[in-house]
């Protein structure tokens, strides 16, 4: 497995899921805020599938299109405009990668975009908030917050979703990007025991 300090920002935990999904059928992996290609570039060296990316940054996106793989699909654009032109060329079970945070961080339409326009699909959203575990930073742009409340209506109907969190001990003197993942209309799958922790209480929540 290639892991670079940059991969999923250096959590190996993360990334080993990813290529596990991809594994056992994960159609395609696109990722919002792909930048100057570090993880797709991983993501592409491991696997066969396409890797879809996107960011606002042309000079960035070039340079990730100098480690040329034939999976890679990647365009400077919004992920905004972006995701509604891809979204009906993926396969079966796409998996997203929500990473694109610059001023504003577009995480609530992208959602919408997706939930509208997938079915089977896994969502990760990057620099989120885990309850409860300050060692995963939210490291919110633009004066967002990102955890649940932020993103629970652009989800649509909850009852779609399985959600997750982190679970797993960071090394020690390690800080890395708290994350959820969300399963849409597919059981959960590639978890590994221990690692992650159902998010039980989101059909409650108050919306
Ligand atoms: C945290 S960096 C991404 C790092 C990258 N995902 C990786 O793993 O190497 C966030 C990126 O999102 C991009 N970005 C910000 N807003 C965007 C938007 N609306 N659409 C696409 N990209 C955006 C920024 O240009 C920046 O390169």
């Amino acid at each position: 497995m290639t892991q670079g300090k940059f991969t999923f920002v250096g959590d190996y935990n993360l990334y080993s899921l990813v290529l596990g999904m991809i594994a056992v059928g994960v159609t395609d992996y696109v990722e919002t805020g792909c930048r100057r290609g570090d993880t797709c570039n991983a993501v592409a060296f491991e696997s066969i599938i396409p890797v879809w990316g996107c960011d606002t940054n042309g000079r960035a996106v070039k340079i990730a299109l100098k480690q040329a793989s034939r999976q890679l699909r990647l365009d400077v654009a919004r992920s905004e405009a972006w995701l509604p032109k891809i979204v009906p060329d993926l396969g079966l079970l796409p998996l997203f990668y929500l990473d694109a945070h610059g001023g504003k961080v577009p995480v609530r339409e992208e959602l919408k975009i997706i939930d509208g326009l997938c079915g089977t699909c896994v969502i990760i959203i990057h620099d989120f908030i885990v309850p409860g575990r300050p060692k995963f930073t939210g490291k919110p742009a633009g004066g967002v917050v990102c955890d649940f409340n932020y993103v629970a209506r652009a989800f649509g109907v909850l009852a779609n979703y399985r959600f997750f969190y982190p679970d797993y001990d960071i090394p020690q003197g390690q800080h890395w990007a708290g994350h959820l993942l969300a399963f849409r209309k597919v059981e959960p799958f590639g978890l590994e025991s221990g690692l992650w922790v159902e998010r039980s209480d989101c059909l409650n929540e108050k919306r």
